[in-house]
């Protein structure tokens, strides 16, 4: 059949034309709507499980989660706001290392599973596949900061079995193995440099398991030498640029370098003291810089988005709390990020990550779980049981119990600490 290159021509001018009007008609606030309704966000860090913990002793049956206003964040600001899936940070005090602190990351897993299963709009989901299948809001457990699991792989993989699906290596106290960017807030391991040798089995053990590498919080030289020995691209789950603003949780340009080469992501955050370096005003234009920046360095496939809601205390102007989303995504329309670029910050670009973690643990079926222990020497402290050096006994002492128990195990009065950063 022959085609008549006229009508061609018409129908070419029609469909050109009939775009053009679309364009011009839509205002770039419809279009944010509509892509997101398409491409749904997948948030990388929010912290609403440390609020119930701070206002309501984790009591779930005392609050309405649909329409809570004591918090940035809740159900039918989430749905406003276009939130596909949730990463819901399971977080505890520094103070905590070396004491309790393992008990209370199960109390706030606890709080986060109840949370998901008790409305029927959120969902709990373990996997990519569960993400991309889930009509409501889709929730995922990440912890934050490595002294959660008390330098103990075998806790790691509880909390692997628990449905926790990324660890962020440190918060702002070094662990035993990690170190962590904020300095003089705690003087635990102060001679630390990056990752000490367990620190890479740490690493590895996740990338075994399929848990994310979380590189936020952590100081560089632990985020260089983390992408040195991943197998599995990393995450910054809330950071934002180091060279828009210099304040040492943002990722420099070398770093966001390695991690386009990683094919990881830093998921850009909102807290306002990480993008303003003495700017007045942090409003959406502000967080767009941090955007644009990274985008040049590392590629538009490098990025995502960590709000931090409900972790720090002051957001820009105009992304107030978990409804504003779609603000930033008009700026960046505006800005010229095209509607793939932005299905891509929005969740493609998470998705991808995620699977290649799966993947790589699916690659890692032969591998054994690791059994070392961490050399006691780096995590000796008053409150640790010795169980490998039970004390000496006389001949006629009974050994009943194993191990040596603190004689006392100090400073354990402390209050939660609001602004975490
Ligand atoms: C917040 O919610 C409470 C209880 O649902 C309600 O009494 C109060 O008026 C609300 N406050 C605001 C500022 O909306
Ligand atoms: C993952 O989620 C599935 C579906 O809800 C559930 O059956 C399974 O037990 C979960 N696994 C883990 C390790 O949490
Ligand atoms: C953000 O603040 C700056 C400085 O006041 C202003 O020029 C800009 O228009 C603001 N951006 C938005 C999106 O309101
Ligand atoms: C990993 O293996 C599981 C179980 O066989 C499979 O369902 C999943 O699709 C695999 N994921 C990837 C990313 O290869
Ligand atoms: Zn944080």
């Amino acid at each position: 059949m022959k085609r008549d290159p006229m009508k061609l021509f018409l129908w070419l001018l029609l469909v050109i034309s009939d775009v053009l009007a679309f364009r011009k008609e839509k205002p770039v606030g419809e279009r944010a709507v509509e892509l997101m309704k398409k491409a749904p966000l997948i948030d990388g860090h929010n912290d609403l499980p440390l609020r119930l913990r701070i206002l309501y002793q984790n009591r779930l049956s005392k609050i309405n989660l649909k329409i809570l206003n004591t918090t940035r964040t809740n159900i039918q600001k989430l749905q406003s706001g276009h939130v596909g899936a949730q990463f819901w940070s399971v977080y505890v005090i520094c103070s905590a290392q070396n004491k309790d602190a393992v008990r209370l990351t199960l109390e706030q897993i606890d709080v986060v599973k109840r949370m998901c299963q008790s409305y029927p709009e959120l969902e709990l989901v373990n996997t990519s596949q569960g993400i991309a299948d889930s009509k409501n809001i889709a929730c995922l457990i990440g912890i934050e900061g490595g002294h959660s699991i008390d330098s103990s792989l075998a806790t790691l993989r509880m909390y692997y079995d628990l449905g926790v699906r990324y660890m962020t290596l440190t918060h702002t106290c070094n662990t035993p193995w990690a170190e962590s960017s904020s300095k003089q807030v705690h003087n635990f391991y102060p001679n630390l440099n990056g990752l000490t040798s367990f620190g890479k089995k740490v690493v590895m053990e996740m990338n075994r398991l399929g848990m994310m590498i979380d590189l936020s919080h952590t100081s560089d030289s632990t985020a260089r030498m983390a992408l040195q020995t991943s197998r599995a691209p990393v995450i910054f789950s809330h950071s934002s640029a180091f060279f828009v603003c210099n304040h040492p949780r943002n990722v420099p340009d070398d770093i966001l370098q390695s991690l386009e080469r990683n094919k990881g992501i830093v998921m850009v955050t909102f807290y306002t003291k990480v993008l303003a370096c003495g700017r007045k005003v942090v409003n959406v234009t502000t967080v767009a810089d941090h955007f644009d920046h990274i985008k040049k360095i590392a590629g538009s496939k490098s990025i995502g988005i960590g709000g931090d809601y409900d972790g720090v205390d002051q957001f820009p102007e105009g992304l107030e709390d978990v409804s504003k989303y779609p603000a930033l995504i008009e700026e960046l329309l505006r800005r010229g990020w095209t509607e793939s670029e932005l299905t891509g910050v929005l969740r493609e670009n998470f998705l991808r990550v995620f699977k290649e973690v799966e993947k790589v643990r699916n690659d890692s079926r032969s591998m054994n779980e690791n059994e070392d222990e961490i050399p006691q020497r780096e995590v000796q402290n008053s409150c640790r049981l010795d169980l490998r050096n039970p004390p000496l006994r006389t001949s006629d002492t009974l050994p009943i119990s194993f191990g040596s128990a603190s004689v006392m195990c100090a400073d354990s009065l402390t209050s939660l600490e609001f602004s975490k950063v």
